[in-house]
């Protein structure tokens, strides 16, 4: 078993990031040290819950929890007020006090959702993140940032609910669509490009079985997750490392918007990440040769092949929209190096736009 210890600065507090095959079929045995309450309250969304809701139910049942599924629909959808209050009274008709867990099993929208509404429910009760995509593996259940949308914007409500524990079983994404396990790849690549070079040869290697290598797999989240984690324990409110996440993000957002979500997120932060190595090469003296390679690792995963129809003009005015915008200038993380990021304050409009005809529009590279 893979551990990563989470320690929340300034508080005495830390939380676990376990990384197991076939954990999902030990959970009371990590949720053990907890000390939870018997009666826990597991949100999943439809598909996972009819891949894996028995078994966790079962599972924790052995064990002498007395487990309640709770099911939301599928995708974004999930994380609104309604949804959220659909939740709030279920688990009151269900008898959950202030001290019931809520574990989230699913993706990013269940782990957003559910924290979320475990920040709020009686002012707070613990929760538990057992992701099942890649990008929640690596990102999303780490950090404890939760959010549910509104129809003026995704994430426009939410709160800093750390997890208790943070419970990945890579099993999961066996049953993981190959559109999904791109997204997820986008994160890992990320965290290579911002932090672990090794991580991104390491990939280079293994382009082609990622997933039919437990035990590969295994180490290439546990890699991710800690780079994460080291972020997030020093800036948990993301006031100035946090930042160096945003790599690929800043374009990925407006490419993202521009696309009116039609462009799945992974591969509009790839597409980001494309341009931020060239504006890398031209503003923060990463070598061409690095920045290209980085490029084509992209590409070897099957990211940023391909783009729907849109207009460039859309994806500025997106970008100079953008709520990670500092004054009027756009704030770009790039790398000097691959690992070693950079916070670039104001690159100019008229660069980025170069680059995105470049890198993006005509798929140079
Ligand atoms: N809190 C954060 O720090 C943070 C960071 C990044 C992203 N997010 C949020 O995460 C969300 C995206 O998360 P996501 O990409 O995991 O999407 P998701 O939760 O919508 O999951 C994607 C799809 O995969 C299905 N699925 C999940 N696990 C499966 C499995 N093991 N087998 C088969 N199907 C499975 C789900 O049912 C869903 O249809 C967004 O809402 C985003 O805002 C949050």
């Amino acid at each position: 078993m893979r551990e990563i210890t989470l320690p929340l600065p300034g508080r005495d507090q830390s939380y676990q990031i376990l990384i197991d095959p076939g954990l999902r079929l030990r959970l009371p045995q990590v949720l053990g040290a907890l000390r939870l309450p018997a009666r826990v309250f597991i949100v999943t969304d439809t598909r996972v819950g009819s891949l894996y809701g028995d078994q966790t139910v079962a599972v924790l049942k052995d064990a002498g929890y007395s487990p309640t599924l709770l099911t939301v629909p599928r995708g974004e959808k999930a994380k609104t007020w309604p949804v959220a209050q659909r939740l709030a009274r279920e688990l009151l008709a269900r008898g959950a006090d202030r001290s019931s867990p809520l574990l989230a099993l699913g993706g990013g929208v269940v782990g957003d959702l559910t924290g979320f509404l475990a920040s709020i429910f009686m002012r707070g009760v613990p929760f538990i993140q057992i992701p099942t995509t890649l990008l929640a593996m690596v990102d999303a259940a780490i950090g404890g940032k939760t959010a549910i949308n509104l129809p003026e914007g995704k994430n426009l409500l939410g709160t800093f609910h750390q997890p208790r524990l943070v419970a990945i079983d890579p099993q999961f994404l066996q049953t993981l669509p190959a559109s999904q396990r791109r997204n997820g790849l986008a994160e890992v690549l990320k965290a290579g490009f911002i932090r672990d070079p090794d991580l991104l040869t390491r990939l280079d290697k293994e382009a082609n079985r990622i997933f039919k290598d437990e035990g590969e797999l295994t180490e290439i989240i546990h890699r991710a997750a800690a780079i994460k984690a080291e972020v997030v324990a020093a800036d948990e409110r993301e006031g100035g490392l946090r930042r160096i996440l945003n790599f690929g993000h800043t374009l990925g957002h407006g490419l993202e918007q521009a696309s009116k979500f039609r462009l799945p997120h992974g591969e509009a932060v790839a597409w980001g990440m494309l341009a931020a190595l060239r504006l890398s090469e031209k503003l923060a003296g990463l070598a061409p040769q690095e920045a290209a390679w980085g490029r084509q690792l992209i590409r070897n995963f099957g990211l940023a092949r391909s783009l729907p129809r849109l207009d460039p003009q859309a994806v500025l005015s997106a970008l100079t929209l953008d709520k990670k915008r500092q004054q009027d200038r756009v704030v770009f993380v790039l790398l000097k190096r691959l690992g070693e990021p950079v916070i670039q304050e104001d690159v100019p409009l008229e660069l980025i736009k170069e680059v995105l005809h470049e890198v993006v529009f005509r798929g140079g590279n």
